[in-house]
């Protein structure tokens, strides 16, 4: 017998040799009796209180993450991505903690609104924003709109009544190496103009052509999941190069590079993330060679992060419906959620990790796979995770960092809801979404 185990106790407050803080939100311990705890709430009573599957998502770790930027970057506007998740309280914890905040449509601009957020403060993104999206936006006064294609230029100088500011994306012709699915600095892919293009320059005439529209700056972004700072200080001097020639063809001075999110995230021990602490470096020391280079005045920097800030606060919980030793194969542990609310995997092959939340086993391990509910063999969470060898149904399994593209990624496929989303904070849960019932769905069903 180990002295945790005539102890329990002295766990609590320790690091747990289960969980690592670059993966877990900082606020996770063990309680008195083996179990993990989020927010000072165990996530084993959580998963009894709400059912599973079940999003769990820790303030603290929220708010920490946007501190971490406000401090790293004091010169910068710190913008977040609402798309890598957003609530009324996520929306307003970010801008509590001084954040602006990026839209993409109009219900994560509803949502923004709703919760308070200075429309001032809110900026509007989208390859291909509809109509009556933007119609929306500029009625509700939103600060800047980053324009996507030469027909946006023409929809919107239609719409303002008064000056909007906007922001031309270019995409800088970096490759970051990553997923396809993500990779959004290189020229040849839906978003914005490629830098340097002649439809950027078309771009460029056209909308200081527009009395209604006001170009404050460029924005551009580069891709996800990115851990080598230098991109960006790449990015930097690309950027400034193109609006110094904005200033010599059309003696204009724009004062905003918006240098978009991306910044990588560990979802498991070992994977690299980016170092906001290199990263500012590496960006003030780009900035200050291309100003000199082009003599031109520093410009505003804005970031977008989105998965930074939310990604590490999140944790899901599942039950284990069954685990099934197959012959000859592997041994797959199936839980009651999967591919719905965690479309990771399938998407990009997103590699996770995944624990006993209700116990702490002491016991041999087994290697499996953790596996969805849902009509897909791809229908995966995990794969080869240590898990204990006496897995029983009943369970609760936890995943760490599912704060970012989890929520906002998630379907009903099956015609299975989509799970609750339960923030907590001091020792309290707070439930933030509830769950999507059959009646929910069955509201849209209007055969
Ligand atoms: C324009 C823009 N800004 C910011 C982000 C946020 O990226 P991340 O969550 O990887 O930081 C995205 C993500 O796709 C994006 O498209």
């Amino acid at each position: 017998m180990t002295l945790l185990e005539i102890f329990p106790s002295l766990r609590s407050g320790m690091p747990s040799p289960r969980v690592d803080t670059t993966v877990w939100p900082c606020e996770t311990h063990y309680d008195d009796l083996g179990r993990i705890t989020v927010g000072g709430v165990a996530l084993a009573d959580l998963a009894d209180q709400y059912g599973t599957p079940t999003y769990v998502l820790d303030e603290t770790e929220v708010r920490r993450r946007c501190q971490a930027y406000r401090k790293h970057f004091p010169d910068a506007e710190i913008i977040y991505a609402a798309k890598a998740l957003v609530t009324k309280s996520v929306a307003r914890w970010v801008t509590e903690e001084g954040l602006s905040v990026d839209v993409c449509s109009a219900g994560e601009l509803a949502i923004a609104l709703a919760a308070g957020v200075d429309p001032q403060r809110i900026v509007l993104h989208g390859s291909g924003k509809p109509f009556a999206e933007l119609e929306t936006a500029v009625a509700a006064g939103v600060g800047r709109i980053v324009i996507d294609s030469l027909t946006e230029i023409t929809l919107l100088s239609a719409l303002v009544s008064r000056p909007q500011q906007v922001l031309l994306r270019l995409s800088p012709g970096i490759d970051v190496h990553g997923h396809p699915a993500v990779k959004t600095g290189v020229a040849d892919q839906k978003f914005g103009f490629p830098l340097g293009s002649a439809q950027a320059a078309e771009a460029i005439e056209r909308i200081l052509r527009q009395p209604g529209l006001e170009l404050v700056g460029f924005h551009c972004h580069l891709g996800s999941q990115i851990h080598d700072p230098d991109y960006y200080g790449e990015a930097v001097r690309r950027m400034v190069g193109a609006m110094a020639r904005v200033r010599d063809e059309h003696d204009v001075l724009l004062t905003q590079l918006d240098l978009g999110g991306g910044h990588a995230v560990a979802y498991r021990s070992g994977d690299a993330e980016m170092n906001l602490y290199v990263l500012a470096d590496i960006l003030d020391d780009a900035l200050d060679a291309a100003c000199a280079r082009h003599g031109f005045p520093r410009p505003h920097i804005a970031l977008e992060p989105g998965r930074a800030i939310v990604a590490r606060a999140g944790v899901t919980l599942y039950r284990v419906m069954t685990v099934k030793h197959i012959e000859g194969g592997r041994t797959f542990v199936i839980v009651d959620g999967g591919m719905n609310d965690n479309p990771r995997v399938a998407l990009y092959g997103a590699r996770y990790d995944a624990v006993v939340a209700n116990r702490h086993p002491t016991g041999p391990h087994m290697t499996a796979t953790v596996a969805g509910r849902y009509c897909e063999a791809g229908d995966i969470l995990a794969t080869d995770v240590r898990l204990p060898a006496d897995l029983r149904p009943g369970e609760i399994l936890a995943v760490p960092c599912t704060g970012a593209y989890h929520h906002s990624l998630a379907s009903s496929y099956n015609a299975v809801g989509r799970p609750p989303l339960i923030s907590v904070h001091q020792g309290r849960p707070h439930e933030q979404l509830r769950r999507e019932t059959p009646t929910d769905l069955l509201t849209r069903d209007l055969g």
